[in-house]
C-alpha cells in the first residue's frame, strides 16, 4: 500500500440554516492536517460537502415555503462560498443531492441486501428529526412535558412505521473485534470507551428506511421507501471516491480514509454505524474517527434560542482569518470543549502573533533594512548557542510529525509558539545592535534570525496559511516548493537575495480592558 496517500473529510453540513461558528471548527481543524500532510510531502485528497436529504431538510425547506432543491442549492452555495472565506484547501465540495452520490448510495444498498442484511419489518420507537436519530427508551427523558433524548437534548416523535431493517445487531462481535484489532480507530480515547460500552450493551437492528416523506433517496426496489439520511450521508466519503467503481484511482488510492474529522455528538454514526455498513459490504473500514468537542460562545452552548449563534465571517471582519484559525487551533484542546470570547481571543492574537511571531519577523526585517541593506547577509560562522536553538527543530521532526499524526493538534501550535519565544529571546541575548563592529557575528546573528523565521512560518503555514506565507515571501522564497523536511536544513536562505518586507503581520489589538 502507498502510505504516502492521505484521505481527510469533515462531516457534511445540513443546509438547514447558515452555516456557524461549530461548522468552521470541523472544517479548519480537518484543514490544518491536510495541508500540514501536503506540506509533508503526501498525496492529499480533502473532502467536504453538505448533507442534503431527509426529513429535517425537508421541513426547513417547507417552513420557507421552498422546494427542497431549491433550497438546498441555496444554502449549499453558501456553504461552499465558506470554503474559500476559510481559505480551506479542499479536493472536492460533495452534495448529497448530486447524481454520483445516488448512484452509489443504491449501488450499497443492493450490496448490503445481496449479503442478507436487509429485512422489512415494523418501526416502532423513538425518533429525532433534528439529529436524524432513533433512541432506545432508556435514552428518553421528559421535559417541561416533552420528551427528549438524553443524548442530545432533542426532541423526539413517536413513530410506528413500515421499514427496512439493517442486521446491525448481527455485527456486533465483528464490531468489538475491529475496535480491538484498531486500538486507535476512535480518538480520543475517552470517546471510544463510550464507543465501546455502548455496542457491549448490545446492538439492535438498525431501520433503514422511511415512508413518511419522500425527499430522499429511494429504495432500489421499493420506490415507496427512502434510504435512512444517515446512510445516504455516510457513503459521501466513497461516493466522492467514485465508489462503486473499486478500480478506479480515487478509491484506490484514498480508501480506506485517513480521518474522518467529526463532532463529537455524531460519534455513533460514525463509529459504530458506518463501520458496520462497510463491514457488511466487504468494504474496509476507515483508519480513524476522531471525535472533536464543542465550540461554546461565552461558555455557552451555541443555540437559536439563546440567540448566541456566532457566525464565522463576523468573527473574520472583527479579528482576522488567520486569527480566528489560530486561536481555534491553539486554544481549543482538540477532543474537549473549548470556548471563544472576545477578551479570550484578543489576548491570544496579542501575545502570540502580534507580541511573539510578528514582532519576531518585524525586528528582524527592519534590523536588516538598516543594518544589511535588506540582504540575506554572507559570510556567516554558527557557534555553540546558533546550532543549539536551529537544531531546536530537526531533532524535533519526528515529534512534530507525531502530534499532527496523533492529531495532538495545540500541542504542535505550542511548539512552534515556543520555539518563536527562544527566538525572541534569542535576539534579545544576542543583542545584534551592539555587535556592529564585530561585522560576522552581526550577519552570523541576523542569518540565524532568517533561517528561524523560515522554519516557524513553514511550521505555521498548515494553520495560518495567509500570514506564513507572507513572511516567507519577505524572505523571497517560494513556498509551493517548500517541504517539512527543509526545517531540518540551516542553510535554505540564500545569501545576498533581497529581503522584500511584506509588513506587519499581525495588528495589535487593543484590549479595552
Ligand atoms: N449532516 C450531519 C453530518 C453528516 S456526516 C456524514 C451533521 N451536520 S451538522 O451540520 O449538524 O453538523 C456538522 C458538524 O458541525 C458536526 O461535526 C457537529 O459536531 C459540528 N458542530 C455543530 N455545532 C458545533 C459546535 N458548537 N462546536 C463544534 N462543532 C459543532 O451533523
Amino acid at each position: 500500500m502507498d502510505n504516502k496517500n492521505y484521505y481527510i473529510t469533515t462531516p457534511i453540513y445540513y443546509p438547514s440554516g447558515n452555516p456557524h461558528m461549530g461548522h468552521a471548527y470541523s472544517s479548519i481543524i480537518a484543514d490544518v492536517f491536510a495541508r500540514f500532510k501536503r506540506l509533508d510531502g503526501y498525496n492529499v485528497f480533502f473532502l467536504t460537502g453538505t448533507d442534503e436529504h431527509g426529513l429535517k431538510i425537508q421541513k426547513s425547506a417547507e417552513k420557507n415555503n421552498k422546494k427542497p432543491k431549491d433550497f438546498c442549492d441555496n444554502i449549499s452555495k453558501i456553504f461552499k462560498n465558506l470554503t474559500k472565506s476559510l481559505n480551506l484547501s479542499n479536493d472536492d465540495f460533495i452534495r448529497t443531492t448530486e447524481e454520483r452520490h445516488h448512484k452509489a448510495v443504491q449501488f450499497l444498498w443492493e450490496k448490503l441486501e445481496s449479503k442478507g442484511y436487509i429485512y422489512l419489518s415494523k418501526y416502532k420507537g423513538w425518533y429525532s428529526v433534528s439529529d436524524e436519530a432513533y433512541y432506545n427508551e432508556d435514552e428518553i427523558a421528559e421535559k417541561d412535558g416533552k420528551k427528549i433524548s438524553t443524548v442530545s437534548g432533542s426532541l423526539v416523535d413517536w413513530v410506528e412505521e413500515e421499514s427496512f431493517f439493517f442486521k446491525l445487531s448481527s455485527l456486533q462481535d465483528r464490531l468489538l473485534e475491529f475496535y480491538n484489532k484498531n486500538p486507535k480507530f476512535i480518538l480520543p480515547i475517552t470517546r471510544k470507551n463510550e464507543v465501546v460500552s455502548f455496542v457491549k450493551r448490545g446492538l439492535k437492528d438498525l431501520s433503514v428506511s422511511r415512508k413518511s416523506f419522500s425527499w430522499g433517496i429511494k429504495v432500489p426496489n421499493d420506490k415507496k421507501h427512502i434510504i435512512y439520511v444517515w446512510l445516504d450521508a455516510l457513503t459521501n466519503y466513497i461516493s466522492a471516491l467514485n465508489y462503486p467503481n473499486l478500480k478506479d484511482k480515487l478509491f484506490k488510492s484514498f480508501w480506506p480514509a485517513t480521518l474522518h474529522i467529526i463532532g463529537k455528538d455524531i460519534l455513533r454514526f460514525h463509529a459504530i454505524y458506518w463501520p458496520a455498513f462497510l463491514l457488511a459490504a466487504d468494504i474496509k473500514p476507515p483508519n480513524r474517527v476522531y471525535g472533536h468537542g464543542w465550540i461554546l460562545s461565552d461558555k455557552e452552548k451555541m443555540s437559536k434560542s439563546k440567540g448566541n449563534i456566532l457566525d464565522p465571517l463576523e468573527v473574520i471582519k472583527i479579528y482576522g482569518l488567520d486569527q480566528l484559525r489560530y486561536y481555534l487551533v491553539k486554544e481549543v484542546s482538540l477532543g474537549n470543549d473549548g470556548n471563544i470570547s472576545d477578551k479570550n481571543i484578543e489576548n491570544c492574537i496579542n501575545s502570540d502573533l502580534a507580541n511573539n511571531y510578528g514582532n519576531f519577523c518585524q525586528r528582524t526585517f527592519s534590523f536588516i533594512e538598516k543594518n544589511c541593506k535588506n540582504t540575506v547577509p554572507e559570510d556567516i560562522d554558527f557557534n555553540a548557542d546558533d546550532l543549539k536553538i536551529l537544531n531546536s527543530f530537526n531533532n524535533n521532526i519526528d515529534k512534530i510529525r507525531s502530534l499532527m499524526d496523533n492529531q495532538q493538534l495545540n500541542e504542535y501550535v505550542k511548539f512552534i509558539i515556543d520555539k518563536s519565544s527562544n527566538a525572541n529571546k534569542y535576539f534579545n541575548d544576542e543583542a545584534p545592535w551592539n555587535k556592529k563592529e564585530d561585522k560576522k557575528r552581526l550577519n552570523t546573528i541576523i542569518y540565524v534570525s532568517l533561517e528561524i523565521i523560515r522554519k516557524i512560518s513553514i511550521l505555521l503555514l498548515p494553520v495560518i496559511p495567509f500570514s506564513a506565507n507572507k513572511a516567507l515571501a519577505s524572505l523571497s522564497l517560494n513556498t509551493k516548493s517548500l517541504k517539512l523536511s527543509s526545517i531540518t536544513d540551516h542553510h535554505i536562505n540564500k545569501p545576498g537575495t533581497k529581503i522584500i518586507n511584506q509588513g506587519i503581520l499581525f495588528q495589535k489589538i487593543n484590549n479595552k480592558e
